[in-house]
């Protein structure tokens, strides 16, 4: 049996630090192992299930195909691909709704926090948001999911679907694990919560310039540099210097806190300049792509085509199975 790996990323704009060390670095790691065939999408579907702008999702949708390949992915390694693109994910996740009930899905915390959100638009898509999910991943019979810890209970939600449709209709779903990263939690630069698109000033983007990083990384909420217990912005703080600097560095400044003090200009300068390394390939390799539309267009269109092909046999099967043919 093969073992393969999908993973998604919403179209709902550039990627930010926290996909890249949550997800992105996971997807990255299992490319690269030849004991993995690896499935990546943009999950341009999912992005319909909260308010957005039409225009928007167009080009997004896109966007992220290619800060994946600027940050990587490699379509001689790995099926990339707009989940859109692929029906079958719709037409599976309607099957798998069959079997997930309501009052389930009403309990999720991402869709407790979605209601929050918009109130205004609480629909059907949303509840089924983590059919949808499921069916992905499913689809293609993936056992490793490169996400972040958040997507914990979704994942929750395919072992069950997983576990009964096999019980059901006698198919051999793998129930899929999390494959968990280094910067599975990456926190948000206004001191509380995780780094996310939603929060205005939580994020770094990919393609941000080093002024404008080391203009993030200044508002990171500070004190007065000495102390016994590391809180809030400085906690936050000390973690970046952990993900991109080593953990000696963070556990040095630990201690140099809680005794002579730290002086935050020079740490904020020293992890922005980290920060800025890292992504400078990052942004060398989105500027030939951006010019280079072609190439991006046949990642796309081969993609599709591929990803189809897998998905076509677990559909068939599923419809057969299910007393649909
Ligand atoms: N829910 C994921 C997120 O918000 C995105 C996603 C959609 C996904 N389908 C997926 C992730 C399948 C992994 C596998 O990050």
């Amino acid at each position: 049996m093969i073992n393969r790996v999908l993973s998604g990323i919403r179209a709902t704009g550039r990627l930010h630090l926290g996909n890249y060390l949550g997800a992105v670095k996971g997807m990255l790691e299992l490319q690269d192992n030849p004991d993995y065939e690896t499935l990546y999408m943009v999950a341009d579907v999912h992005t319909i299930t909260t308010p957005y702008q039409v225009e928007e999702l167009r080009k997004n949708r896109r966007e992220v195909i290619l800060d994946y390949l600027a940050a990587g992915l490699d379509p001689e390694k790995s099926i990339i691909f707009q989940q859109s693109e692929v029906n079958e994910h719709l037409e599976l996740a309607f099957y798998f709704s069959s079997v997930a009930t309501v009052a389930k899905m009403q309990h999720l915390p991402t869709y407790k926090d979605k209601v929050k959100q918009h109130p205004d638009h609480v629909t059907l898509a949303l509840l089924n948001y983590p059919a949808l999910m499921a069916a992905d991943i499913l689809i293609y019979k993936a056992s490793l999911v490169p996400v972040g810890i958040d997507q914990e209970p979704h994942l929750e939600v395919a072992r069950e679907i997983a576990r009964r449709f096999n019980q059901d209709y006698g198919t051999d779903f793998p129930e899929p694990k999390r494959f968990a990263t280094k910067g599975e939690y990456v926190p948000s630069l206004t001191g509380t919560g995780k780094m996310s698109k939603s929060v205005e000033g939580s994020y770094i983007n990919l393609t941000d310039s080093l002024d404008e990083i080391k203009g993030k990384i200044a508002k990171i909420p500070t004190d007065g540099g000495q102390g016994t217990d590391i809180v809030g912005g400085v906690k936050n703080l000390f973690e970046f210097v952990e993900l991109f600097e080593g953990k000696e560095k963070r556990d040095a400044y630990e201690t140099q806190y809680k005794g002579e003090g730290v002086r935050y200009g020079d740490i904020k300068r020293e992890l922005a300049e980290a920060i800025f390394e890292e992504l400078a390939p990052i942004q060398e390799k989105r500027k030939q792509l951006e010019a280079n539309p072609e190439f991006v267009n046949k990642v796309i269109e081969e993609g599709a085509f591929k990803a189809r092909n897998l998905a076509r046999e677990t559909i068939d099967e599923v419809r057969f199975k299910m007393g649909l043919k």
